[in-house]
């Protein structure tokens, strides 16, 4: 399986013993690949959002993990690497998930065969990454089938939950680019996404790349979209979902919940199974990441001569608060879409997912 054009957010180039991924905080100004090798190098591209999305965030750091272990693979530094790569952010699971399939996989290992066994375990990752995102796809794509009448579909997403999130394909894009190459007609509303501006920045950029008819609009235009009639669903990832079904996923999604239910509009999260904390009773467990005020009070760009240039937005001694995710109650979700299948949002929709992991292969 390959996204629409068989570009990849994330490689593992062998002869120069490095990962390679897109400098996101560039785009779409200029498409950048930047290598990793340090330590150091992998918990600055997490922090700094050179990578983003909850996938490619976990990913990223197995590698990180695993390129640690080929400097020093005694347990101290495992564990140092671990717990250092595991800081950079605080909200997406996925990162805990991936660090934890690397260790698992190596810390019974004598410590000379640590380092390619990591390696071996983050090309599984990536790899199983970009099969299940196409599998969400495909899930996806029924439902927005079953939505489909005459013209195009209108679809809402927020954030960038397309494969600069992932590997491949991404989660809630995902179904978009198997329609839009099925022949299904869809056009996409893409909030925004203040303040770092991903929807705008980042998932405008994929769609454009591959043809995807869009607009973007700012995100507090997307209620009264919502309430136009205009908007046949909305489509977001998650960074984190608790044991009832409660999406943890970019600031704004819980608006754009509510104003879809309002509506009465099909609200659909797509999901791998790893973005699932079963350790998290419901939202109010999820830690959400604060992040520097800045972020809200000036913007960076490109200027008319193609300079980047960051501009203060808010006046002198103005302050912000900047939480980077918010909580959608379960009961505003119309089904998380996995690898697996659609399931309710709903304690018992999660349990029936469990039991079909259970059931096939692990990981
Ligand atoms: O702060 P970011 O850009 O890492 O946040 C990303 C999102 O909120 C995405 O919607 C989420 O990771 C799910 S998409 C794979």
């Amino acid at each position: 399986v390959t996204s629409p054009e068989g570009l990849c957010s994330l490689r593992w180039n062998a002869q120069s013993e490095a990962v390679e991924v897109i400098d996101q905080t560039l785009l779409p100004h200029s498409l950048r690949w930047c290598q990793l090798r340090s330590l150091e190098s992998y918990c600055h591209a997490i922090s700094a959002m050179q990578v983003r999305g909850a996938p490619l965030i976990g990913i990223t750091a197995a590698f990180g993990l695993a390129q640690a272990l080929a400097r020093d693979p005694s347990t101290e530094n495992l564990q140092a690497a671990s717990a250092a790569l595991l800081a950079t952010r605080p909200t997406a699971v996925n990162l805990r998930w991936a660090l934890a399939a690397v260790v698992t996989a190596v810390q019974d290992l004598e410590p000379a065969s640590r380092a390619g066994a990591a390696l071996a375990q983050a090309l599984q990752l990536r790899a199983r990454d970009i099969s299940n995102c196409a599998r969400m796809g495909e899930h996806g794509l029924d439902l927005l089938r079953a939505l489909h009448r005459a013209g195009p579909l209108n679809i809402m997403t927020h954030c960038n939950a397309g494969w600069l999130a992932t590997v491949e394909w991404g989660t809630a894009l995902a179904p978009i680019y198997k329609a839009h190459a099925a022949g299904i007609p869809v056009h996409v509303w893409v909030s925004e996404t203040r303040p770092r501006n991903q929807g705008m920045n980042l998932t405008a950029w994929e769609l454009q790349r591959a043809a995807v008819p869009y607009t973007i609009v700012t995100d507090s235009g997307c209620g009264q979209l919502l309430r136009s009639g205009a908007i046949d669903c909305v489509l977001v990832g998650s960074d984190r979902t608790a044991a009832n079904g409660d999406v943890c996923n970019k600031t704004g999604t819980y608006l754009k919940a509510l104003a879809a239910r309002a509506n009465d509009i099909p609200f659909y999260v797509l999901l791998p199974e790893a973005t699932i904390d079963w350790h998290c009773a419901s939202g109010d467990d999820i830690p959400i990441e604060e992040r520097d005020e800045r972020e809200v009070l000036a913007v960076t760009g490109v200027d008319t001569t193609g300079l980047r240039r960051e501009v203060m937005l808010a006046g002198s001694g103005a302050r912000a608060h900047n939480p980077a995710f918010d909580i959608t109650p379960a009961a505003l979700v119309s089904a998380l879409v996995t690898e697996h299948g659609s399931f309710e949002a709903s304690p018992a929709g999660l349990q029936r997912l469990r039991s079909q992991i259970s059931s096939s292969s692990p990981i």
